[in-house]
C-alpha cells in the first residue's frame, strides 16, 4: 500500500514538479514517507520545486513537541527529501490567535494556489484530519473540539496519558480539502473498516465527514485487506 501511494505521489511530482502537497501525520502514512524518503535518496524523486501544508496539528504545543504534527512530518519526509523548510508549512497549535492563525493558513494555501495533491489519513470515526463529526462542518480551516475517542486514540504520542492529550486542534477544513485537485486516502487495521465502509458505501454526511469525498471528482483510496474487509 505504502509502496503504490508513493508511486502515485512520485508520478503527480514528475509530471508537476511545482506540486502542492498536503501532508498528514499519524501511523498510516509512516510507510509512504520512509519510500518516498528512499525514492528521494536514490535521485528518483525530486521534492526541491515542491511546496507542502501539514493538514492538522494539537492545539497548545509547538513545533518541537514530541507530539507535533508538523514535527513528525518534518522528521519522517521534509527532512529525509530535501525540500527546504521554508517549502514546508504548518499550522502552529502554539499560536497566541488560534483564529488568526487558522485564517493565515487557508491564506496561504490559497496563495500558494491550493493543495495540488492532498494525502489523508481516516480516523475510526470518520474524521478526516481533526474534522470530526458534526452537525455542521466549518470549510475552510479552523479550530476544533477533539471527541475523547480521538483524544484516546492520540494518548500514546503524549506518553499513555489521556490527561496531557489536548482537547482542541487545528486543522484544515473539508472545504479546504475538497478543493485539492486530486485527493489519495489511506487506510490500514481493522479498526478503520467500518469508517471505510461508512466514507465509500454510507450516504454523505456530515457525521462521517470522509464520506463529503464522495463528492469529489478525483480521489483514490488505498486500503490494506484489514481495512478494505468490510467492502
Ligand atoms: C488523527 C489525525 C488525522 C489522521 C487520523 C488517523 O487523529 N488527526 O490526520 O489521519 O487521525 O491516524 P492514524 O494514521 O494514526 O490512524
Amino acid at each position: 500500500m505504502a509502496q503504490e501511494a508513493a508511486r502515485r505521489v512520485l508520478e503527480t511530482l514528475r509530471q508537476r514538479p511545482e506540486l502542492v502537497l498536503g501532508l498528514p501525520a499519524g501511523r498510516t502514512p509512516v510507510g509512504v514517507y520512509a519510500e518516498l524518503a528512499r525514492l528521494a535518496e536514490t535521485g528518483a524523486a525530486d521534492f526541491s520545486r515542491a511546496t507542502t501544508f501539514a493538514l492538522d496539528e494539537f492545539v497548545g504545543i509547538d513545533h518541537s513537541h514530541p507530539a507535533s504534527f508538523h514535527r513528525f512530518i518534518r522528521e519522517r519526509l521534509i527532512e529525509n527529501v530535501g525540500l527546504a523548510r521554508d517549502r514546508f508549512h504548518g499550522l502552529n497549535g502554539a499560536a497566541h490567535d488560534l483564529d488568526g492563525e487558522c485564517d493565515r493558513y487557508e491564506a496561504a494555501i490559497q496563495r500558494a494556489g491550493g493543495i495540488g495533491l492532498q494525502l489523508l489519513g481516516i480516523g475510526a470515526n470518520g474524521h478526516i484530519g481533526f474534522n470530526e463529526p458534526a452537525d455542521e462542518l466549518p470549510a475552510a480551516t479552523h479550530r476544533v473540539t477533539l471527541l475523547e475517542g480521538t483524544r484516546r486514540a492520540s494518548a500514546a504520542l503524549f506518553g499513555g496519558d489521556l490527561a496531557r492529550v489536548p482537547r482542541e486542534a487545528l486543522t484544515m477544513g473539508v472545504g479546504t480539502i475538497l478543493k485539492a485537485e486530486t485527493v489519495i486516502l489511506l487506510a490500514a487495521g481493522e479498526t478503520k473498516a467500518s469508517s471505510v465502509e461508512r466514507m465509500v458505501r454510507g450516504p454523505l454526511t456530515t457525521r462521517v465527514p470522509a464520506s463529503l469525498l464522495q463528492a469529489h471528482r478525483s480521489v483514490e483510496v488505498y486500503l490494506d485487506r484489514m481495512a478494505a474487509s468490510r467492502l
